[in-house]
């Protein structure tokens, strides 16, 4: 395999005090210096996730929702070049003037768009140009941070910060887009080696515990984000909502669960479905899970290890809205609303507690036998749908300016889901954060977890 060199720029020496700075700049502050630190871990981490990759890899888009390798890496870039460069370096001048529109994807305040649905059709620039792309950038930035003003270090702060969080939303789509990649080619092939040693349960037997109902009270509660630390916008204002007391399952749905559910006819039986989720069964022939299919009679799927028996103690994964909601009301349960799903969580947590991307387990994983009574699985492993729409908190008001189009404008026709999966960083997600996808998408690390009325 033909593996490209996804360099990342050694930039150490760059963010040493300048004695050349203009002496209005003013020093970085802590906060400041370890926001430029983790910019340089995190822009690391994405040409990380590509290193397995060819640049044939890189190149194609499986669909269009789905974006290239060497698209995503190019557009995290844009995203500094655009918000930041451009708008605090008084010097700036574009690495390649073109970029400006191919490597925008959805903010109209910028200017044109390459299409969409066309992104597989950049076949130029080549790789090594994006890879050269994102050292200029990187090296720009860094060079530009210590000879800020005061009076701009707020700003640029918090747009990289945005950055920071945008380019680690587009590392779990790239792990997302690449699996899809690879499962369109019939070799199957493995994104990653799984570890020796590392396999399901002997058999597939089934071990689960069965779910037990966890009791939550009703009442007024407070949900969104406040006060210090990153969110994004779409997860405030705080807010007061009233809750009809409510249970929720201590664990996800399984995919030895699911299975039952299939067995039982599942996916031909019109009354536990959606109308729009019984027409896109009937359209695109849904059977199963996205990347599930019968080989010999046996159930396998399509993971990043390549194809694997299915493990029925690990979560399910890759269903759409329609087939959690069809699976809960076959259990005769629901899926939570995102306010029940929030208030329970526990609040934030850290790299340790959810099997996330620094995990390096790749797929969604069993209960441990360590995890202790009360909700588990909450952080990590799969995106849990909730029964709630993406709309807009009361009061919720866009950011000014190009990136107020970050989240505002896609309040419609969507569903939130909570959590993080299995290849989120973990350093990105928290109780208040909304992921939001339509109903019929698949291709996201997306499970269930069932709630009741009490
Ligand atoms: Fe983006």
């Amino acid at each position: 395999m033909d593996t490209p060199r996804f360099l990342h720029a050694g930039t150490d020496a760059l963010l040493a005090p300048d004695a050349t700075a203009d002496r209005a700049a003013a020093s970085p502050s802590p906060t400041s210096q370890r926001l430029l630190e983790k910019f340089q871990a995190i822009r690391a981490k994405s040409c990380e996730i590509a290193a397995p990759l060819s640049a044939e890899d890189c190149q194609v888009q499986s669909m269009p929702d789905a974006s290239p390798i060497k698209w995503h890496l190019a557009h995290t870039t844009w995203f500094f070049e655009t918000f930041l460069l451009a708008d605090f370096d008084s010097a700036f001048e574009p690495f390649s003037p073109e970029f400006k529109v191919l490597f925008n994807s959805y903010y109209n305040a910028v200017g044109e768009k390459h299409p969409r649905a066309q992104r597989g059709l950049l076949t130029r620039p080549p790789l090594s140009k994006v890879l050269e792309y994102r050292q200029s950038v990187d090296a720009r930035l860094l060079r530009l941070a210590p000879r800020l003003t005061q009076a701009q270090r707020s700003a640029f702060d918090s747009l990289l910060e945005l950055g920071l969080n945008h380019e680690q939303q587009h590392q779990e789509l790239m792990l997302t887009d690449l699996k899809h990649m690879l499962s369109c080619n019939p070799l199957k092939p493995a994104y990653i080696e799984r570890p020796s040693g590392d396999q399901p349960a002997a058999g597939g037997t089934r071990v689960a515990a069965p779910i037990e109902w966890i009791a939550f009270s009703g009442g007024i509660a407070d949900i969104g984000h406040e006060g210090a630390g990153f969110a994004f916008d779409n997860e405030s204002p705080r807010h007061q909502v009233l809750l009809e007391p409510y249970l929720l399952a201590d664990r996800l749905v399984t995919q030895g669960e699911y299975l039952d559910f299939i067995n039982d006819g599942g996916y031909t039986k019109p009354e536990f479905w959606l109308s729009a989720g019984w027409d896109m069964v009937r359209s695109a022939q849904w059977h199963a899970p996205l990347y599930w299919e019968q080989r010999d009679g046996e159930w396998v799927h399509f993971t990043l290890f390549g194809m694997c028996p299915l493990d029925p103690n690990a979560p399910v994964a890759h269903v759409s809205y329609f087939e959690a909601d069809a699976y809960a009301r076959w259990a005769g349960a629901r899926l939570p609303r995102e306010a029940e799903w929030e208030r329970a969580a526990p609040g934030l947590v850290h790299a340790t507690e959810g099997n996330m991307l620094e995990s390096a387990s790749w797929r969604p994983l069993p209960v441990r036998g360590d995890d202790g009574p009360g909700l588990k699985q909450c952080y990590g492993d799969v995106w849990e749908w909730t029964a709630s729409g993406y709309e807009p908190y009361p009061r919720f008001k866009s950011a000014p300016g190009a990136v107020g189009e970050y989240n505002g404008k896609f309040m419609c026709n969507q569903y939130v889901l909570r959590g993080g999966s299995c290849v989120t960083p973990a350093t990105h997600i928290r109780a208040t954060y909304r992921n939001f996808f339509p109903a019929d998408a698949r291709w996201q690390f997306s499970g269930i977890r069932l709630a009741r009325d009490s």
